[in-house]
């Protein structure tokens, strides 16, 4: 029987990150995956292609829109859907053979079928000719991610009731596409199919788009996307989609309740948000809690109710991003090699890949004000900015929120092209614990974006050169 300090079960950003990074501290590593693919949700039908085909479109978009402005001549262009959907494949699969080397670089065996806890210290797998293996190991890590969150009585069928995974690979641009739910996910694809040419509506349950954001940038950003075509219907429901005919037939409610409307639609994508996925693994009967939302309990170490078991990533509590599952797999792999792996959930950066692209990290306003911390705000817009105002693209601001008693950076905001990059700064300024007067001090390249974040921080101050 094949024997290992670790077995991951599961190799998204969690799983296979937290395999490298054991391996490189000289434990003998096995991981177990049921897809035919390594990388999981995000390599395989979630940040890579999505990112991908957010940013095929944008191109198109600009080529349609803008290239006039900037003295570039071109006919209208034509969408090769086909040809669109290919390059997205191709990004998918450099990325997902990118796994494979890694796991061969670092002596980390693959095992291809569904693992299940059979004991602690024991995972098997059952591959997909029916074989049964089963791994003896010291330490199990439960890097099982997520699955989507469904409406219901209104079954997905990835081709007119879709979730992200069909939304990424429609066929044809649907006339009328309809999102349920003003999340991350509704607002990058819708971004992406209204862009190829489809009349994008938003149902949201909230009275807001992006709850959990801060709504100065939530309100902002929602006009933005609607001066580019998108309309919202807030505070609204759905109840029920009818699919016997040509059109979809979407019964809207008010989410409080009242008369229902009936809304046609070619595509609806269910982007409600997504659940833990542990099927399969046998946690209760390895004794592996969960919790009342059906994630795996961990503590600060990221140990289970049971030792020697772990768990990271979509799979347990917090944001459910690639990157808090990744730093989470290399914490918990420097845990059990008896190291000091530790996650900074007060510095997880949040980033919308849409056109502006909308990026925060810390806290927002209403967190601070709930909190009854005293805040300063330093704000500066993007038509303020040299090289915005040069490129066209002055939508948009940055907003610092600094502790006022001791001038901290507490939070900070942008929503504005390149935002997802411009956070990075943001965020490493708040891991060393930087004031604003920090940034403010700190020389920024010119003509760049990043000098809007120098000039919010000289805001805080009240004393901005720009404005
Ligand atoms: P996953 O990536 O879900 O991986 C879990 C793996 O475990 C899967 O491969 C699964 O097959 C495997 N598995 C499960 N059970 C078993 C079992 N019993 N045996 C064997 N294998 C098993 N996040 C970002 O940070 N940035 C983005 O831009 C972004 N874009 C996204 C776009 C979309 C459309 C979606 C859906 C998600 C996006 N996310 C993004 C979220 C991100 O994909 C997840 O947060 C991330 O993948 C979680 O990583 P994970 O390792 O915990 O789980
Ligand atoms: P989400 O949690 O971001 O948004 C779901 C939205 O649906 C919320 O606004 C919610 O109020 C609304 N909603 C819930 N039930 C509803 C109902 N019955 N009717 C109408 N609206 C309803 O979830 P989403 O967009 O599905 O994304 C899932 C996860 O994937 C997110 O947690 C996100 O972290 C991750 N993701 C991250 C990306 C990124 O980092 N760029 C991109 C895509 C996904």
């Amino acid at each position: 029987m094949p024997t290992y300090d670790l077995v991951v079960i599961g190799t998204g950003p969690g799983g296979y990150v937290c395999a490298i990074r054991a391996a490189q501290l000289g434990m003998k590593v096995a991981v177990v995956e049921k897809d035919p693919t390594f990388g999981g949700t995000c390599l395989n039908v979630g940040c890579i292609p999505s990112k991908g085909l957010l940013y095929a479109s944008e191109l198109f978009e600009e080529a349609g829109h803008k290239f006039d402005k900037l003295g570039i001549g071109v006919s209208k262009p034509k969408l090769d859907l086909a040809a669109m959907m290919k390059f997205k494949d191709e990004g998918v699969e450099g990325n997902v053979k990118g796994v494979a080397f890694l796991f061969k670089k670092n002596k980390i065996d693959a095992y291809q079928g569904i693992g299940r806890i059979a004991a602690p210290g024991r995972v098997e797998v059952k591959t997909h000719d029916g074989k049964t293996e089963v791994l003896e190991t010291k330490n199990i890590v439960i890097a099982s991610g997520s699955d989507v969150a469904r409406l219901k009585g209104m079954e997905i069928d990835e081709k007119r009731i879709v979730s992200s995974t069909g939304a990424l690979v429609l066929g044809q641009v649907p006339e009328q596409l309809l999102i349920v739910g003003a999340g991350v996910i509704g607002l990058e694809l819708g971004s992406v199919w209204r862009r190829l040419g489809a009349k994008v509506h938003v149902i949201e349950f909230l009275d807001r788009i992006l709850p959990g954001m801060d709504s100065e940038v939530a309100r902002q950003f929602q006009r933005i996307l609607e001066r580019q075509g998108m309309t919202f219907q807030l505070s609204s429901k759905v109840t029920a989609v009818d699919s016997s005919g040509a059109k979809l037939k979407v019964k809207v409610e008010p989410a409080a309740g009242g008369a229902a409307a009936t809304l046609d639609a070619d595509v609806v994508l269910v982007a409600i948000g997504r659940v833990p996925y542990v099927d399969g693994l046998g946690l209760k009967e390895a004794g592996v809690g969960l919790d009342n939302r059906g994630r795996v309990n961990v503590d600060h170490r990221y140990a289970t109710s049971v030792p020697g078991i772990y768990a990271i990533g979509d799979a347990i509590a917090g944001p459910m991003l690639a990157h808090k599952a990744e730093d989470e797999g290399i914490a918990v792999a420097e845990i059990i090699a008896g190291h000091a792996g530790h996650v900074n959930y007060d510095v997880i950066p949040n980033v919308i890949y849409t056109y502006p692209e909308v990026a925060s990290v810390g806290r927002t306003e209403e967190e601070l004000r709930a909190a009854g911390v005293t805040y300063n705000v330093g704000k500066f817009p993007f038509t303020a900015n040299g090289r915005a105002k040069a490129n066209l693209q002055t939508e948009g601001f940055v907003k610092i929120l600094a502790d006022a008693k001791t001038d901290r950076v507490l939070g900070v905001h942008i929503i504005g092209a390149d935002a997802g990059n411009m956070i990075a700064e943001a965020a490493v300024a708040m891991e060393f614990g930087a004031a604003a007067e920090d940034i403010a001090r700190t020389c920024h390249p010119h003509p760049t974006f990043t000098e809007a974040v120098k000039e919010a921080a000289l805001a805080v101050d009240k004393r901005a050169i720009h404005m």
